[in-house]
């Protein structure tokens, strides 16, 4: 039988930025992030042995470039002597730009080839399989505020708090379209062997993580900002530090921080995080959303603003 999941891309806001078994896909530091509620990426999978192999469809086109990446994942969810699949994937914002579609893709992918291939795994093992595709996919099986641990041989994700306790917005500038010109994966690997800041950012990340916890628990918005923006910008200098350098901001991000330190200097809730990409995210209270956007509209190179509120987990859907 098909199955379709759907799911939603999540924002780290202390990052996962190096692992400590690039075998089993094990991050070398525990990781927190927001899931989305408006973007998303809807997975349609059937295993059907009248095909003669593998067919991955994104957004109405083929693509041999993911396949491979898919088919380990498919693999893993329902072993290696599946049938061939059909993944049909759509998603309703940018991919490969920076905005996590990789988390989104690879959450809806296991939940729906699980559901296809009648396995019925809970979440937490679901979370795991989506962990060895894409570290960060892990995260996006959970709403709301979720972390993801560092420890032992599994991945292991736990929900800090549900998206409707704590009801932040995302406000997302587009700031370069097209793909980045270095994936996650093989710029983590120069990082981890050539930046002088890699060992400290490995030391320093547990009292991150306890800093941002705290702060969730307390729902204290200043201090998340504070640690959020400290731990990204961190991430950033490791990479900045690497030989040759990973740098993936553009003049643009740089005036999006900008305008984010403005509106902080007239009292707004706002805080900016960067992913391995040059869009930035805002994180603001619900009520100084339209400040946020209207900061970012009124920079002339960003080509696009996305909004979104907190979301739930990956999970199916019917098919209709
Ligand atoms: O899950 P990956 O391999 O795409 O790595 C994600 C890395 C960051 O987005 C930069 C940080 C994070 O924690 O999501």
């Amino acid at each position: 039988m098909p199955a379709i999941a759907r799911a939603q891309p999540n924002i780290a806001l202390i990052k996962y930025w190096g692992k400590r078994d690039s075998h089993r896909n094990l991050p070398a530091v525990g990781s927190i992030s927001v899931t989305l509620a408006d973007l998303f990426t809807t997975m349609r999978v059937e295993f059907d042995d009248a095909l003669s192999d593998d067919l991955l469809i994104v957004n109405a086109c083929v693509n041999e470039d993911m396949l491979p990446r898919i088919q380990r994942c498919l693999d893993n969810v329902a072993g290696a002597r599946r049938h061939p699949a059909r993944i049909d994937s759509e998603s309703n914002f940018p991919i490969a730009a920076g905005l996590a579609s990789s988390a989104s893709a690879f959450a809806a992918l296991v939940v729906a080839a699980d559901a296809a291939a009648g396995m019925g795994r809970d979440t937490a093992r679901l979370a795991s399989l989506a962990g060895s595709a894409s570290g960060s996919a892990a995260r996006s099986l959970y709403g709301g505020f979720a972390e993801l641990e560092n420890s032992g041989d599994e991945i292991k994700v736990n929900c800090l708090c549900n998206a409707a306790d704590w009801p932040l917005r995302v406000v997302v500038a587009i700031t370069a379209t097209g793909p980045k010109p270095l994936g996650s994966t093989a710029a983590m690997e120069i990082s981890r062997k050539t930046s002088p800041f890699y060992s400290r950012w490995i030391e320093q990340q547990p009292q991150d993580l306890t800093e941002a916890r705290n702060a969730i628990a307390a729902r204290d918005f200043a201090k998340l900002a504070s640690v959020a923006e400290h731990n990204c910008l961190k991430m950033h200098s490791v990479m900045w530090g690497s030989r040759p350098p990973i740098v993936y901001w553009n003049s643009v991000t740089l005036e999006c921080m900008q305008a984010v330190r403005e509106l902080q200097s007239q009292g707004v809730a706002v805080f900016f995080t960067i992913d391995a990409g040059p869009q930035v995210k805002a994180i603001c209270e619900v009520a100084d959303e339209s400040k946020v956007r209207s900061a970012f509209g009124a920079i002339g190179g960003v080509a696009d603003i996305l909004a979104s509120g907190l979301g739930g987990g990956a999970s199916l859907i019917d098919d209709d």
